[in-house]
């Protein structure tokens, strides 16, 4: 398939990049991607193409930092596909094109969930259009960027246990109109359109040792996981959410091991891909709030890079100018939530520190 055929627009937004990138030239930090690479490992962040086109010093951070930016928004459904028969590519070719100017790969998120859907897609789902708006879809979506994306969210969220099915898969509309197999379904199509992407199952909830439920979900996952694998589903990878909660004691401990190492025994990578640390709830002037928050980075970090088939951690957002807790978990006294490694102004926070220190140590 080779590379999407880029609009003007999108490459010269690209081009503008460039020219922010030199404007910054003492940069604040070392480079997470760099030190990351040593240990093979791709670090990035989720981004939106317009952050990187509207504030260059802000693209300029993302470039010095990542090596590798997550399709925050532009890739779900409800961006790509204005209608039934038709697709809008004008935003996530712009985020393509950040990242080949960028010299960083592309992640995409995500071929098939329960959210982001575009207004017109619950009348369309019947059982027998469920099968083709996935197949279309995916060869669609994954084909326009084969050999651009390095790899792929196939199936976010798929898992919920209080849907009470045995096999512990959520009830969502793709489920009830084809049953489990849109799962292998999915899967298959995103092979089929894009060989050489990795091709990764997504969820959240996996994280603590001390919550009954996210404990529960591992053995769901894994249980999944290796039915599948035995069935030949081309899955590549786990992909850990890592929305974690500052307000929690930070359990990530033996427990959280033992599943990445569970994980990795069924020859899966391990990715992290929505990294971040919601301060919503901790009471504090920002400096204690930022040491809380990176003490969860170090301790979760603790455990994950000390399991080799981690290769990828990404946060969701690089800088507290833009994240999406700001709109969906702000604290109650008004102040900026601060989930992430840069602060509002650019500068590295501890949480910073923890990332660096973690890619430092790993081997
Ligand atoms: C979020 C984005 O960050 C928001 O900008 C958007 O409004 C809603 O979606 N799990 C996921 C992500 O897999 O796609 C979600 O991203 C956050 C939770």
């Amino acid at each position: 398939m080779g590379r999407p055929r880029l609009s003007r627009r999108a490459l010269l937004a690209a081009a503008a990049l460039g020219a922010g990138g030199s404007a910054f030239a003492a940069t604040p930090f070392p480079s997470l991607a760099r030190i990351a690479a040593r240990s093979g490992r791709v670090f990035g962040a989720a981004v939106e193409p317009e952050q990187l086109e509207r504030d260059p010093a802000f693209a300029a951070l993302v470039q010095d930092q990542c090596a590798s930016l997550t399709a925050e928004n532009v890739m779900k459904w409800d961006a790509l596909r204005p209608g039934p028969e038709t697709f809008a590519f004008d935003r996530a070719d712009r985020l393509a094109a950040q990242a080949r100017a960028m010299g960083a790969q592309l992640y995409g998120h995500c071929l098939l969930w329960h959210e982001a859907w575009p207004a017109w897609l619950p009348k369309e789902m019947s059982a027998g259009a469920a099968r083709s708006l996935i197949e279309q879809h995916i060869q669609r979506v994954a084909g326009r960027y084969a050999g651009v994306v390095t790899a792929w969210d196939v199936v976010n969220e798929a898992v919920e246990r209080n849907d009470r099915r045995p096999d512990g898969l959520r009830v969502s509309p793709w489920l009830k109109a084809l049953g489990p197999d849109y799962v292998p379904l999915a899967f298959e199509a995103a092979r089929s359109a894009a060989p050489r992407a990795r091709l990764a199952f997504a969820d959240y909830g996996l994280e603590y040792d001390d919550v009954s439920w996210m404990v529960e979900k591992r053995g769901t996952m894994l249980a999944l996981l290796k039915r599948w694998k035995g069935e030949g589903v081309p899955i590549d990878a786990l992909a850990i959410q890592g929305h974690l909660d500052a307000s929690r004691p930070p359990s990530f401990g033996a427990g959280l091991r033992r599943f990445l190492a569970q994980v990795a025994d069924l020859g899966l990578e391990i990715y992290v891909t929505e990294l971040d640390v919601d301060d919503q709830k901790v009471v504090g002037d920002p400096a204690r709030r930022d040491a809380v928050v990176a003490d969860c980075y170090a301790r979760f970090l603790d455990a994950v890079m000390a399991e080799p088939a981690v290769r990828r951690v990404t946060t969701w957002g690089l800088s507290d100018r833009y994240s999406s807790k700001a709109q969906f978990s702000p604290r109650p006294d008004g102040a900026k939530v601060r989930p992430l490694p840069f602060d509002d102004g650019l500068r590295p926070k501890r949480a910073a520190d923890a990332l660096q220190r973690a890619f430092d140590h790993a081997r």
